[in-house]
């Protein structure tokens, strides 16, 4: 059971004097879009806490403050009589802890409860997508223009008002803006007042917020058009678009309202504010941020064009709309107490996103593709010894900013998947509600969770998440001794802690692992808890069934973690495999789990080729997103030897075409989401492993040109298959080709469009030419947010496409850096792990690591640290097939 010592874990964090604790906010801002400040007045009111006043903090009020400059500051009481201002004598700016010290003449008396601090200062709106910003975007006239808006999580109100910027210090807030007549103003309260200044300028005033945290404060200012509806509960959902671009923000309008009455249902809780905004900003670090009733987006991950959005695209704005608006209870209503829970929050919201997604389009089967997505980026990451664990400790908040990653979002929401699998649906839906209802508008520690499902469940949670929150990385599940027999099968397990290079590290590390088995007669009952290092578990067969006898550990995958089957267990499997009597979940996890385990060193390369022939006759995508994932993970691994390349890209040609010749090029309506998923990735396989086969060729040049003639003529070339078709082209064609989908990107009709661009371009086989594409990256005619979608593209394209991309960082550092020194550390690690990612050697490692000891990136260190790992695994994986058969002509032609 969680015991959450408090003082033990706040001992080494750096929070603010807590003598003083901001209760509201009243701040009144106006922005000067010209010329890009604004000022600011903030009034906070402070209950004064006496027992932690004393000598050295009673003449001083400390806040969080980043690039203000301060004017005046003063504070008068306000419980006494006497109301006399105090104004600071100094003030007192640390620009490394980002503060702001007032300090007064007058210490605040021992008896006083309540104060209000006035403030009065100016800002920046700058340009680097964090705090309040502004963003640059061409109107449909063409006309350049400028919007702004604010992106505060994780640390960024200090940059608009000081404040203390704490999940825990929740506050009232009333905001006033005072702007432009002609713009539409939002922020997360409706409008309470609005007062005409003169002809030019209003005054907005919203009414007061709920109690929460500064990083959910937003406000918005700009030009644009909106639709609205009203979700069944009554709650007022708008989507903003830019001007004339209304029809786009449908798709997202409807998953809200339906998304909203989901949660409201599921949490037994009503959504707390009159109404929901949703809003496209053009210039966006993140995918989306859950501002408490003003969800901001990037535009791609909003806007959906009616005709030519792609289905992953609607996929991908169903995931991110149900993601931020479980954040709406998950993360705003009840807060991580401290950023070292921030799983709490994204874990949570990665698991309702895919859980209200499915609610929402059951067809689009999302815990199928939760196995190769979340679950499959979770168990990658979490195999390294780079990796992190899912409960973090953070002593300076600015370490938060690493933690928005895969283990907080994919492990996190695996494990909370594991917790409904072991529980039970409405067990794990209780717990919620309880929870919910318990801390609303308070802050909450992983334990509180815990103890939730425990009371509903009646089971031992917290004794059994400690070990997969606490510690790192994941278990090995090994199948030591198998006894089949007719009536039953024995197996003896054992557990070890899984490294991805196959690291033995001695450790006594233990997991509580819920064993769930499947069989051909389907998944079993029983579910038993392996507490220990060893443990034996038999499986009955009914010795009447006539069902098949093999059987599957880790049933539906629900547990992150991976298993090496016994040889006589492997070899059952792949009948079911290829018979596909195994369900798509658990086939996709036998790839997974197998592919990973080889690369370990625990299951031998000949095995790993046997296995993948039994995917041969494969036709899910999700087994597919495995196989993709699988081919050309070895492809990258292989591509520094000459010969093994060459007889597994045969191999790979073969499984890809007889895909293709199942599935086919042609889209037809009455396609299933899923089938036309699954044609994207084929044609993108196309194009890794057949794009200089004749047929494919023609074929993609002929809907090329069909696209040349008309970019809307989308039965010819549907955006399903836009990226694949442009990366085939570009990969057989020359700079014509090349100008050819390069102008396309000034002429599209939106960012969907233009990252079909971005995302192929690189694929151009010239070396020239793509140095040009990384050079077009940095132009200026790229927006910050996207340089790595154009570097990842020749990045990955080829062996000589990742030397050219790793140059041309090494040579443009300083460049890049500068670029990206202030906006979010997550747009300077993607560049990263694009033009360096790539390699698969112990040597580049080193190179890597060198390069990154002379030229340090301290805010990008973990994610350094975790590629050249990845690395050096793939780089010890190589040996070992040089090694195996896989290096002799004759295995590939008995295969
Ligand atoms: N809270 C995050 C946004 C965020 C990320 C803020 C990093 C500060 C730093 C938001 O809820 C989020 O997780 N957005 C995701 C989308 C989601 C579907 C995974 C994103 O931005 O990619
Ligand atoms: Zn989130």
């Amino acid at each position: 059971m969680g015991s959450g010592n408090h003082d033990d874990k706040t001992a080494g964090r750096v929070l603010l004097p807590a003598h003083v604790v901001p209760t509201r906010y009243d701040l009144a801002l106006t922005p000067n879009i010209e010329a890009f400040t604004f000022t600011g007045t903030v009034d906070i009111t402070f209950r004064i806490d006496g027992s932690l006043l004393n000598e050295t903090n009673n003449k001083s009020i400390t806040l969080h403050a980043k690039e203000l400059l301060f004017s005046t500051a003063s504070y008068h009481l306000l419980d006494g009589p006497d109301a006399t201002p105090v104004t600071a004598e100094q003030m007192n700016v640390n620009l490394k802890a980002t503060t702001v010290e007032f300090l007064f003449p007058e210490p605040i008396p021992p008896d006083a409860s309540t104060l209000k601090l006035t403030v009065a200062y100016t800002g920046f709106l700058n340009d680097q997508m964090a705090g309040f910003y502004r963003s640059t975007y061409t109107d449909i006239q063409g006309q350049s223009k400028i919007m702004v808006s604010t992106q505060f999580e994780a640390l960024d109100a200090r940059r608009c008002f000081p404040c203390v910027d704490e999940p825990s210090r929740k506050a009232v807030f009333g905001v006033t803006l005072t702007v432009p007549a002609h713009l539409t103003c939002l922020s997360n309260m409706p409008e309470a007042k609005v007062t005409a200044i003169n002809a030019q300028q209003k005054c907005v005033t919203f009414m007061d917020s709920v109690v929460m945290s500064t990083y959910l404060l937003a406000f918005v200012v700009g030009e644009f058009d909106f639709l609205q509806t009203r979700s069944a509960h009554g709650v007022l959902i708008k989507v903003y678009t830019p001007p004339g671009k209304a029809a786009a923000g449908q798709f997202a309008l409807d998953a809200a309202a339906r998304a909203l009455d989901a949660y409201n249902d599921f949490f037994n809780l009503p959504y707390p504010l009159p109404k929901l905004d949703m809003v496209a900003i053009p210039e966006f670090a993140a995918g989306a941020m859950e501002n408490w009733g003003l969800v901001t987006y990037r535009e791609v991950d909003l806007l959906i064009d009616p005709v030519k959005a792609s289905t992953m695209q609607k996929q991908r704005v169903a995931v991110v709309v149900t993601h931020e608006l479980a954040h709406q209870w998950f993360g705003n209503l009840v807060t991580m107490a401290w950023w070292d829970d921030l799983w709490l929050n994204e874990g949570f919201a990665s698991w309702a996103e895919n859980w209200a997604t499915n609610v929402l389009y059951p067809e689009y089967r999302m815990w199928d593709q939760f196995t190769t997505g979340h679950l499959s980026t979770a168990l990658r990451l979490d195999a390294l010894q780079s990796s992190h664990p899912i409960q973090v400790p953070i002593a300076h908040a600015e370490e938060v900013e690493q933690v928005f990653d895969a283990i907080s979002y994919c492990k996190g929401g695996s494990v909370v998947r594991m917790i409904k699998a072991v529980i039970g649906l409405s067990a794990f839906q209780d717990g919620l509600g309880a929870y919910m209802k318990k801390h609303a508008y308070g802050n909450t520690e992983t334990y509180d969770l815990w103890n939730a499902w425990e009371a509903s469940s009646g089971m031992p949670i917290g004794e059994m998440m400690k070990s997969w929150t606490e510690q790192m990385g994941f278990p090995l599940v090994r199948v030591r001794k198998e006894d089949f027999a007719d009536d039953k099968v024995v197996l003896e397990l054992d557990q070890t802690w899984f490294l991805s290079d196959g690291s033995d590290m001695q450790s006594d590390k233990v997991w509580t692992i819920p064993i769930l088995t499947c069989t051909g007669a389907g998944a079993q009952a029983d579910m038993t808890l392996m507490r220990d290092r060893t443990a034996t578990v038999t499986i009955p067969f009914d010795p009447k069934d006539t069902a098949p006898r093999w059987i599957k550990l880790n049933a539906g995958q629900e547990v992150p973690m991976r298993v090496l089957p016994g040889v006589e267990m492997l070899r059952r499997m792949l009948v079911a495999i290829a018979s596909k009597s195994m369900s798509a979940i658990d086939r996709a996890g036998v790839l997974n789990d197998s592919m990973a385990v080889v690369k370990a060193g625990h299951m031998s390369p000949e095995a790993m080729m046997t296995l993948l022939k039994s995917y041969k006759d494969e036709d899910e995508y999700v087994v597919w997103e495995g196989l993709s994932d699988a081919l050309g993970g070895l492809d990258a691994v292989l591509s520094d030897d000459e010969n093994m390349t060459g007889y597994f890209r045969v191999f790979a040609k073969t499984m890809v075409v007889n895909l293709m010749n199942k599935v086919g090029w042609e889209a037809s309506d009455s396609d299933e989401h899923l089938t036309k998923l699954l044609r994207g990735i084929m044609i993108n396989l196309l194009g890794a492993f057949a794009y200089d086969d004749e047929s494919v060729q023609q074929e993609a040049k002929k809907r090329f040109e069909a696209f040349l003639e008309d970019a809307n003529d989308i039965e010819s070339l549907p955006s399903d298959m836009r990226t694949a078709v442009f990366k085939i082209v570009l990969k057989n064609g020359s700079a014509k080709e090349y100008e050819q989908v390069k102008a396309y990107f000034a002429t599209a009709s939106d960012n969907a469009e233009r990252k079909h661009v971005l995302n192929s371009l690189g694929c151009i086989q010239d070396d020239a030419l793509k140095l040009a594409t990384m050079e077009w990256s940095l132009s200026g005619e790229i927006k910050l947010q996207d340089f790595f979608y154009l570097m990842g593209s020749v990045g990955r394209s080829s062996k000589q496409g990742r030397e050219i991309a790793w140059k041309f960082f090494q040579e443009n550092f300083e460049r890049i850096r500068i670029l990206l020194q202030k906006a979010h550390p997550a747009l300077m690690d993607a560049c990263i792990v694009m033009c360096a990612g790539g390699f698969c050697s112990e040597e580049r490692a080193d190179e890597i690591d060198t390069f990154f000891q002379a030229h340090p990136l301290p805010s990008s260190t973990r994610k350094i640290a975790q590629t050249t790992e990845h690395m050096r695994a793939n780089g010890k994986f190589l040996r070992v097939l040089k090694a195996s058969d896989l290096a002799k002509a004759e295995f590939w032609e008995k295969l």
